[in-house]
């Protein structure tokens, strides 16, 4: 077995010299300069989790596009060559079966394809448009909150509440029980990385409550996403129970903390790039929206909230960029170095709103490509035109070294984002 532990030191992939400390309060504040060096000299890494799991970090633009979209790269954790003992303690989400955790960013074909189409069915972009004015209401309401104030932190006012309440929305959690989520959401943010404690509770609370929403669902159909995964039909297939849950709960996942990220990354950049920002201003206030669309993709590119693409394992030997990875090996791709990789985009460590050749892999690559893309774009640009029209004096409260940045391995964002602005009525 060629498990990590067996290899020498002196192995081809042992720490290049110089490479820099990964992981550390500097790292997660600026991870930038470390990744352009990982770019220059060990584009493929190999490198120690926090975990203690040894996995291969891909920061080159052409490699990550290549291995996102790569079949010998498996998402099922099943694939992971770490020793029996050492499984659950990695992590690695979904290496414990929960039956949540059955869901698309943990199978490949065909029964990603199958489920993929079925979700698909129910969350069209023509959905995501259709909710385009509630997430204008939830918006606007949360600012009201606390404009009297003239101050706020953007995070815990704002960023974190708005697309908890607009996926509840969507999925047809009545607004009472909304609040639940938010909490329920807000314990795995705070304290996310595993399934302990308080997480492992608010997992197993938020299941339950799926559970018993889409069986009431079923008996009593709405016009939200929850009934219409339920609907949702191919060739005579539909999803179960089960799989319905665990298709809810990867919404909810995979579209909450990336969007909380999102607008507080976004804001960020903005506040940290008066011209940029001055720019959009002017832009937003002529009633243009080209450059709010571009933008939303720019700050993606600049600094996304997807700092590394979820897992993947080889199931085969296979080369990628020039290095030999075992299988059973896991690869992180990191889309956050891969999208400042000056052979890819030009001055790629400058925010150009306005930036046209922009494929950038924030959203991913390949047939995980987020299938959330349409609401986070949404919710984005809302976000961002509302706060800039409303409060377009807003800027922050405290110096930017005072902030603090969350650190964990696969979401990049802000712990706070307090800002001030005048106080209006
Ligand atoms: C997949 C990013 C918002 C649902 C992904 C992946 C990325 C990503 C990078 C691919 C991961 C991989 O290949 O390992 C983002 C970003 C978002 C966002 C940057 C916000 C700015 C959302 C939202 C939803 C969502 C709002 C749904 C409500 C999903 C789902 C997948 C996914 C279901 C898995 C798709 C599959 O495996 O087929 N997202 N996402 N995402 N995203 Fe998003």
């Amino acid at each position: 077995v060629d498990h990590p532990a067996d290899r020498p030191a002196d192995h081809p992939a042992a720490c290049p010299a110089g490479a820099p400390e990964l992981f550390t309060w500097e790292f997660a504040t600026d991870p930038y300069p470390a990744y352009a060096w990982l770019r220059e000299h060990s584009p493929v890494h190999r490198t120690a989790l926090p975990s203690g799991v040894e996995a291969w970090l891909v920061t080159r633009y052409a490699d990550a596009r290549q291995a996102l979209a790569d079949t010998r790269l498996s998402k099922n954790p099943a694939h992971h060559a770490e020793p029996a003992h050492a499984k659950g303690k990695t992590g690695i989400p979904g290496e414990r079966k929960a039956e949540l955790m059955t869901h698309l960013l943990n199978i490949d074909p065909p029964d990603h394809t199958r489920l993929r189409r079925l979700v698909s069915k129910a969350f069209t972009p023509r959905r995501v448009a259709e909710f385009a004015p509630r997430v204008q209401e939830l918006t606007d309401r949360l600012i009201d909150r606390f404009i009297a104030e003239g101050k706020a932190d953007l995070i815990h006012d704002f960023a974190f509440p708005l697309p908890i309440y607009a996926i509840c929305d969507l999925l047809g959690v009545p607004r009472e029980d909304q609040d639940d989520f938010r909490d329920w959401a807000g314990m795995m943010i705070r304290h996310g990385g595993g399934p302990r404690g308080g997480v492992a509770r608010s997992v197993k609370k938020m299941r339950g409550y799926l559970a018993e929403l889409i069986h009431r669902k079923r008996e009593n159909p709405g016009d939200d996403l929850i009934s219409g995964l339920i609907r949702a039909s191919d060739h005579g297939e539909h999803l179960t129970e089960n799989e319905a849950a665990a298709m809810a709960f990867i919404l909810l996942f995979a579209g909450f903390e990336t969007t909380v990220n999102l607008i507080g990354n976004g804001v960020y950049a903005l506040l940290r790039n008066p011209a940029q920002r001055e720019r959009l201003q002017h832009s937003l206030d002529a009633g243009e929206g080209d450059l709010l669309e571009t933008g939303i993709e720019e700050l993606l590119r600049y600094d996304g909230p997807v700092e590394l693409a979820t897992w993947r394992f080889a199931t085969e030997p296979l080369t990628l960029g020039g290095q030999d990875i075992a299988a059973g090996d896991p690869v992180l791709v990191v889309l956050a170095a891969a999208d400042r990789d000056p052979e890819r985009f030009e001055d790629p460590d400058t925010l150009d709103l306005a930036r046209r050749d922009n494929q950038h892999l924030g959203y991913g690559h390949g047939i995980h490509y987020c299938l959330g893309a349409p609401l986070a774009r949404l919710e984005g640009q809302t976000a961002l035109a509302t706060l800039l029209r409303r409060l377009p004096d807003l800027r922050l409260a405290v110096e930017s070294t005072d902030l603090r940045w969350r650190g964990g391995l696969i979401m990049r964002g802000l712990r706070t984002l307090p800002v001030e602005f005048a106080p209006r009525s």
